[in-house]
């Protein structure tokens, strides 16, 4: 059976998260997430399974005032360009978007990606300094080469 399955975490697919995040991680496409974090927000991710084999995963941080990010975002490599990521992104909107009038943002090196769910390219600066906590954690602090969209849905 090839069901693939877009669902809400539990705490036994944290492993499974950090091994499809790591080697995006790695070429710096996503930030880097370990266990204790990825255990500590695993109700704020989803992800896709294939004959119990978790295949794609999703977040989103809830920054208060209703707004949201979507992030850690990665489909294997195997499994890539077969509508997984979409379905996730898409189950993360109807999530986030069921709370009321939300703002839903991403930063990435991949805006094409993000447009077609409408998300729209905006200036950085329009967001609070709070969402920007993380750039300490990336690689690419001072150069960084990611794009804001934002989704009003
Ligand atoms: C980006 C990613 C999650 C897409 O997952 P996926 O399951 O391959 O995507 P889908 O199959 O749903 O793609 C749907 C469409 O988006 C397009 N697409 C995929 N990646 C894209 C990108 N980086 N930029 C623009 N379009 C993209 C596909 O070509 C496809 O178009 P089509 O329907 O016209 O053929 C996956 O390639 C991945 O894990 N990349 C590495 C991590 C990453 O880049 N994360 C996002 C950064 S926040």
């Amino acid at each position: 059976m090839n069901k693939i399955s877009i669902r809400a975490a539990r705490n036994k697919d944290v492993r499974p998260i950090r091994r499809i995040l790591a080697p995006y991680a790695k070429k710096k496409i996503v930030l880097p997430r370990t266990a204790v974090e990825i255990t500590r927000h695993v109700r704020n991710f989803c992800v896709a399974e294939k004959d119990g084999e978790i295949i794609g995963c999703c977040a989103f941080r809830d920054y208060g005032n209703n707004l949201f990010e979507i992030r850690s975002l990665a489909v294997n490599a195997r499994n890539a360009g077969s509508g997984i990521g979409s379905r996730l992104v898409e189950f993360l909107i109807r999530e986030i978007a069921s709370r009321g009038k939300v703002k839903i943002f991403a930063l990435t090196t991949s805006p094409g990606f993000f447009q077609r769910f409408g998300f729209k390219t905006v200036e950085k600066d329009m967001f609070p300094q709070k969402i920007w906590h993380d750039c300490s954690k990336c690689p690419k602090l001072n150069d960084c080469d990611e794009e804001a969209l934002l989704l009003e849905p």
